[in-house]
């Protein structure tokens, strides 16, 4: 790291769903940036005044750059971080981008139990937590790894079922298909690098309880 980027913090955002729900929070605690869009072709986006850089990637890629430095801190879901495996430090569970993993086949192909379906074919962006799924239940599976439209799988027969997030249910229930196993919730989190977070404390620590606050502000308000 050098003196340059200890005078900043590096902040990896998402393309995507949480995009904007994150930009929206950070800036509510004082961190944006002039220009700060998605759409934006400038990838790296700084705030000069107060020595912030916002890195724009590609949803998958925010742990990898927040483990190796690149960034010192991310917004990410907790389902695509345990997928990733990067060891980064879980600051705060943001609470936003509220989904759930889970398991679904062909409505018209339902088997009777959950293990009918041992050996047969999953399709998922999530192989690591799906075997680990199907590993808890005993189940030897096929995967496939497709990036994006998981729900064609079992349409086009390219496997019997899938492994994907349900935030509203719409997708599932537009393409016939139908939950039969639960596997874990996600929401949004704050990641952070290990090195940064002992070698820019005050910042990180600063930024994350004023998160804190926020959050538990609008949570009161709720009620
Ligand atoms: C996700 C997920 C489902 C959909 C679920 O896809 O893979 O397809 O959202 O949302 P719903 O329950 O509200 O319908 P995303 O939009 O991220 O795109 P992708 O399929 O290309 O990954």
């Amino acid at each position: 790291m050098t003196s340059n980027d200890m005078e900043y913090i590096t902040i990896a955002l998402p393309k995507g769903k949480l995009f904007g729900l994150s930009a929206d929070l950070l800036a509510k605690v004082g961190y944006t940036a002039e220009d700060l869009s998605e759409k934006s072709r400038r990838l790296v986006i700084v705030n000069e005044e107060k020595k912030i850089k916002f890195i724009i990637s590609k949803t998958a890629d925010v742990p990898t750059y927040v483990e190796y430095g690149a960034a010192d801190i991310g917004i990410i879901g907790k389902d695509v971080l345990m997928e990733s495996g990067m060891d980064v430090y879980e600051l705060l569970d943001l609470g936003f981008g509220r989904c759930h993993l889970m398991m679904a086949v062909n409505k018209q192909h339902r088997r009777e139990k959950l293990t009918d379906y041992a050996h047969t074919r999953v399709a998922t962006k999530f192989p690591h937590i799906a075997e680990k799924f199907f590993n808890s239940k005993g189940m030897q599976m096929e995967y496939i790894k497709l990036n994006g439209s998981i729900e064609l799988g079992p349409i086009v027969g390219l496997s019997e079922s899938i492994v994907d997030i349900v935030e509203t249910g719409t997708t599932l229930r537009e393409n016939n298909l139908e939950e039969i196993a639960y596997i874990m919730d996600a929401t949004a989190r704050l990641i952070c690098n290990r090195v940064s977070f002992k070698l820019k404390f005050d910042r990180i620590n600063q930024l994350t309880e004023d998160l804190k606050q926020l959050l538990a502000a609008a949570e009161e308000e709720k009620q």
